[in-house]
């Protein structure tokens, strides 16, 4: 079956599910752990539920589906999830609750066992490759109340044409690749989310013209390694495994390109990406950026480790120099660029030279932002073999430092933001004062400021008046 076939087989099992609900006003919960990519997954799952008949609620207690969207990453979210899923049980007697369980994690082995053993009563287990058949294992289940698992280790396809549920009517995700090839030493995903393969130029293209069309403002452009975007299909073009008849990459072949071609569509107003990786930074990429209005000069730039020894041991492929030449190409090239990142301490083997050299690199660079994790470490992959683990107290001590070189330096920073005004795409009321309005600017800074409703979703200027740290007040 072609995946287009797959696809259309599913649209039936929607059919029969919703014929089943008819009448019954059921409703969902669904949780999601991780990263925005399993966020725009989750947004599918909700696309496809929401035509099965079943609306969302936030209250638990009265769904009758759970449905927990999971990660691998760190540790840290098995530890949440088996906590959540033991809190369902209860509910799963009295409400006769449906819990569907799928996701990253439901790719790794032990984690299958560990819920066969301790938590039977999962209906549904479906892994990163089968969340497009949650229909058809959906209808299984309400048929024949049998538990169903659907997990398959497969380097993957890409499916189209999935409805959608969207969190926000001004930001849209769309991701435009899967899977991973780079096998960093440390990190899961590579092995729970296959090889790399996009989606063809034509189809990010019409999303993001549907959502230009619908009002959208906003573009967040996902996948593990954005600006390897098509490699895998040029190679395979290249090798004669792969035939462009239809001319599907004729024009568009590269992630700078598709930048380019998004840069065009009329109504939306900013282009972000994450997350690329540093040594694809290409200079067609970076050319890009500088040119294209709409893509915000701010860049995600994972750097992991400062330590030219730990980045070889992470097989990051680059070098300290050569991750501060490319800020310095681009801060050269793109007036105003701004950078955040992601750091991983305590990696196996980690010497406190290392570290040094993770901080030197954070005060050289001046990040906007900074996503600091601990190194977690993550059954089959090479990371988790290394002899050399750092003991979890200088892992902490080490964490602790980071995070105050970080947070001294996001308050020093923050000091030239005030005074200058900023344009600002208003997100919606405050979470905490209804009465504000929040946004973002381009580097990502929050602001809260007063102002009329009919302002949400409008690009506005707003002077940048009070530093909170973590947010602005504006006016
Ligand atoms: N431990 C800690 N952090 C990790 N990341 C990936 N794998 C691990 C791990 N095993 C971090 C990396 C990555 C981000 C999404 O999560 O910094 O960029
Ligand atoms: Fe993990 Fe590295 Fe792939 Fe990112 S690039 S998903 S850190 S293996």
């Amino acid at each position: 079956m072609t995946e287009v076939q797959e696809i259309e087989q599913q649209k039936q099992y929607i059919q029969k599910v919703a014929k089943l609900n008819e009448n019954k006003n059921l409703t969902y919960h669904i949780l999601t752990f991780g990263c925005q990519l399993n966020e725009n997954d989750s947004e599918k799952i909700c696309g496809m539920l929401e035509q099965m008949g079943y609306t969302q609620t936030d209250k638990i207690e009265e769904a009758s589906l759970a449905i927990f969207n999971t990660c691998c990453v760190r540790e840290n979210a098995e530890e949440r999830l088996f906590g959540k899923i033991g809190e369902l049980k209860n509910l799963k007697e009295k409400n006769h609750l449906i819990i569907a369980i799928g996701g990253c994690m439901m790719q790794e082995e032990h984690i299958l066992e560990k819920l066969k053993k301790s938590f039977s009563y999962v209906d549904i287990i479906f892994g990163t490759h089968t969340l497009h058949k949650l229909p058809e294992d959906l209808f299984k289940v309400l048929e024949t109340q049998k538990k169903v698992k659907d997990v398959i280790d497969i380097d993957g396809n890409v499916y189209e044409d999935l409805p959608i549920k969207r969190n926000s009517k001004i930001q849209g995700s769309v991701t435009i690749m899967y899977g991973c090839n780079n096998f960093c030493s440390y990190c899961i995903v590579p092995y729970v989310r296959g090889r790399e393969r996009s989606r063809k130029p034509k189809d990010i293209l019409n999303e993001v013209e549907e959502l230009a069309s619908q009002g959208y403002k906003e573009i967040m452009l996902l996948g593990q390694n954005v600006n390897s975007y098509l490699r895998s299909e040029m190679e395979a073009i290249k090798q004669g495994t792969l035939k462009d008849e239809a001319g599907d990459y004729k024009e568009i072949n590269s992630f700078a390109k598709l930048l380019r071609a998004i840069n065009q569509i009329e109504g939306i107003e900013r282009i972000r990406f994450v997350s690329p990786h540093p040594k694809d930074f290409t200079d067609d990429v970076i050319e890009a950026i500088r040119d294209c209005k709409k893509v915000c000069k701010f860049v995600h730039l994972p750097l992991q480790s400062g330590s030219t020894n730990m980045l070889k041991v992470m097989n990051r492929k680059y070098t300290k120099e050569q991750y501060l030449n490319l800020v310095e190409k681009m801060k050269a090239q793109i007036p105003n660029i701004k950078f955040s990142t992601d750091i991983i301490v305590g990696f196996a083997g980690e010497t406190e030279e290392d570290f040094e050299d993770t901080l030197d690199v954070v005060r050289k660079v001046g990040f906007e932002q900074v996503f600091m994790f601990i190194y977690s470490r993550r059954v089959g992959t090479p990371g988790d073999k290394m002899p050399n683990q750092i003991p979890e107290e200088i892992k902490h001590e080490r964490f602790n430092r980071l995070k105050q070189l970080v947070e001294s330096q996001i308050a020093e920073n923050n000091q030239s933001y005030l005074g200058t005004k900023q344009k600002v795409l208003v997100e919606g009321p405050s979470k905490n004062n209804e009465k504000m309005l929040t946004g973002r600017t381009e580097s990502n800074k929050v602001v809260v400021f007063e102002g009329a409703r009919s302002l949400v979703g409008s690009m506005v200027e707003v002077k940048m008046v009070e530093d909170h740290l973590w947010y602005f007040k504006g006016e």
